[in-house]
């Protein structure tokens, strides 16, 4: 079995990883481990960063400095520029799947056509086969009737909802969610939370959820991070983080504006 599919390597390990635009320092030498069928939530302020490292795992930024490993494959030494990182690149990027913060669905195809778009890209599955793994993709994110309809028919939610569906559509191992909870109501966004909860059981999914959110941070991690003007302030086990009481942890959690966390 070649290293990289160990059942002991992990998904991610991020070694000193470095990122800025310009003058701004986004990412400053962030190091993690994320375990295979893990779920790391990683919270922080608007505009640390979380983003930016959510698109250098998937190899969409190239980082600074710092290796980003996935499966073992560094995926921050490929240039998408040069022909064979390039297929190595896609070939580490299907193992993703990814949640975007704005849904990026694509409005002129209807939500069936969404969800079945990996499937037509990536795997030579029959149109029946795609059909029923759609249907079986909508009916988990709740939305069993919207096949046909236009994404902008749908509710903000809604439309959140469907970029999941289309995220998970390749069942890949890695989901990356960013925000996935914002603009949902309470109970849809604890459905969501089930949801990846059982994906994570069911399919053995490893997921990193980008969120504001501590009540969900609580309910799905097994690993909580936290990130605060592009330095990893904190990283453990759930518990552990939140028995240790960190400051800026507090603050968050807190919804305080006393703290470390300064308002820019
Ligand atoms: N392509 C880019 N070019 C220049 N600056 C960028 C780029 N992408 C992000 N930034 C900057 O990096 C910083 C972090 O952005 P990022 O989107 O990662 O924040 P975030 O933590 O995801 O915030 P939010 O919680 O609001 O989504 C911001 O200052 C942003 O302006
Ligand atoms: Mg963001």
């Amino acid at each position: 079995m070649p290293e990289a599919d160990s059942s002991t390597t992990p998904a991610i390990v991020l070694d000193g990883v470095s990122k800025a635009f310009g003058a701004n320092v986004v990412l400053d030498e962030v190091s993690l481990t994320v375990r295979q069928r893990s779920i790391m939530v990683m919270l922080g302020p608007s505009g640390t960063g979380k983003s930016v490292l959510l698109r250098c795992l998937v190899g969409l930024l190239r980082p600074d400095k710092g290796r980003v490993m996935v499966f073992g494959e560094d995926v921050a030494s490929l240039d998408a520029g040069v022909a064979k990182d390039r297929r190595q690149l896609f070939r580490i990027r299907r193992r993703f799947g990814m949640l975007f913060q704005d849904g990026a669905l694509f409005d002129d195809m209807t939500v069936g056509e969404n969800v079945a778009f990996p499937m037509r890209m990536h795997t030579s599955m029959s149109a029946a086969e795609i059909r029923a793994s759609v249907d079986d993709k909508l009916r988990r994110v709740g939305l069993p009737k919207a096949t046909s309809k236009f994404p902008s028919e749908l509710s903000g939610g809604m439309r959140k909802r469907v970029a999941f569906a289309r995220a998970i559509a390749l069942e890949p191992d890695i989901v990356l969610c960013d925000e996935p909870s914002s603009g949902l109501d309470p109970v849809m966004a604890a459905t969501l939370d089930e949801l990846i909860l059982e994906l994570h059981k069911t399919l053995g999914m490893t997921f990193v959820v980008i969120t504001h959110d501590t009540a969900e941070a609580r309910t799905i991690a097994d690993t909580i991070g936290l990130l605060s003007r592009g330095k990893l302030v904190t990283y453990g086990p759930t518990d552990e983080v939140l028995r240790s009481n960190h400051p800026a942890l507090r603050q968050f959690f807190a919804r305080s504006t006393e703290g470390p966390i300064q308002v820019l």
